[in-house]
């Protein structure tokens, strides 16, 4: 018999172009939990909607998200990758977790804070509330591990305080039905956050101390992974840099950001450290350090580009993966909630 392999869940926004950030802080490391754990892998269209979002551009992002996941190594036979609005549980488990949910606690949430801006009183009550869903999602499952970058930290920690008094709150009624499934006898586990390092943020290429973002005005601050081999050369050769050559040590990337940027992201494709790095580019100007990195970069996006493309071609194809991929999440998500419901006294 196979061993229980600790079941894996994550999702992507459909918002936008997906650039180098994603793919470095999300997608490659999404391909490699594959190998020792069971992924479900969530294009999360609910959480899209908490701000505008066009619904064309909409069915078109969630399709090309799909398509990076499939290009990029993730295998939709062996594990699950499908969009969250298909399997219903995610709402009712949202809407049961909302009653869970102190209100205090949301208030706390910095994420809310900055995407509402000053003008708080016109977001959505979606945007609000999105930690809550973001806690269905992965709670709908049961799962344990939890890929997220560093910014999703606290949503995850309010998601473990979530399955923390749903625990405590129904702890009579879970022991009465024998729906105790961890040690001390709670329903929901405490999912474990496998936060990704800033050693593989990815900063913007015009100002090192930015996230690379989706939403930054400048086009040349990103690299997408819908970029041609041109335009990855043209943007790396304009990136921002200091006059100074590549330091001998990793220490001597201190203070500098862009070209700290440009080495972790070197070090990143490449698959090495930034050592490694700059025991080849130390003492090399940017004159001679661009060029190489805009070539490895062309050379490891240019198959997974392609891949896109072919696959968003065939637009029956990517729905049918996420078609087949919801049914097969629903199966895992229908029994937890059904004793959810049971648990909270829903007649059934
Ligand atoms: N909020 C996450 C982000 O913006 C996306 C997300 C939604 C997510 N639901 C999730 C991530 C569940 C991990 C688990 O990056």
């Amino acid at each position: 018999m196979s061993k229980h392999k600790p079941r894996v869940f994550s999702g992507v926004q459909p918002t936008g172009n997906l650039h180098l950030g994603n793919y470095l802080g999300a997608i490659v490391r999404f391909v490699d939990l594959q190998e020792d754990h069971d992924c479900i892998y969530c294009v999360v269209d609910m959480h899209a909607i908490t701000v505008w979002q066009d619904p064309k551009e909409l069915m078109k992002s969630t399709r090309e998200v799909t398509a990076a996941f499939l290009a990029a190594g993730i295998d939709a036979e062996k594990h699950i990758v499908f969009n969250q609005s298909r399997v219903s549980q995610h709402a009712e488990l949202a809407w049961v977790l909302n009653c869970t949910a102190r209100i205090g606690w949301l208030n706390r949430m910095t994420q809310f804070k900055e995407k509402a801006g000053k003008n708080r009183e016109k977001a959505s009550v979606g945007l609000y509330d999105y930690p809550v869903l973001m806690a269905a999602d992965i709670l709908a499952y049961h799962a344990e591990r939890v890929p997220v970058g560093e910014d999703q930290k606290q949503h995850l920690e309010l998601t473990r305080d979530i399955a923390q008094k749903f625990n405590n709150d129904y702890a009579e009624r879970i022991a009465e039905l024998g729906l105790g499934r961890t040690e001390d006898g709670g329903f929901f586990p405490l999912p474990e956050p496998l936060i990704q390092g800033p050693a593989t943020r990815v900063m913007s290429l015009r100002d090192g101390t930015k996230k690379m973002s989706k939403s930054d005005p400048s086009d040349y601050s990103r690299i997408n992974l819908s970029d041609d081999a041109d335009a990855i050369a043209k943007k790396i050769r304009k990136a921002k840099t200091d006059p100074e050559p590549l330091p001998e040590t990793v220490e001597g990337l201190e203070g500098r950001p862009e070209a700290a940027n440009l080495v972790g992201i070197y070090a990143a494709m490449a698959g090495v450290s930034k050592e490694d790095v700059l025991k080849d580019f130390g003492g090399k100007g940017f004159a001679e350090f661009k060029p190489a990195l805009a070539e490895l970069v062309v050379e490891k996006l240019a198959p997974i580009n392609a891949e896109m493309k072919r696959l968003l071609d065939d637009v029956g194809y990517i729905d049918s993966v996420l078609k087949n991929g919801a049914e097969r999440a629903r199966a895992i998500a229908e029994p937890i909630h059904a004793d959810v419901k049971k648990i909270v006294g829903f007649l059934d």
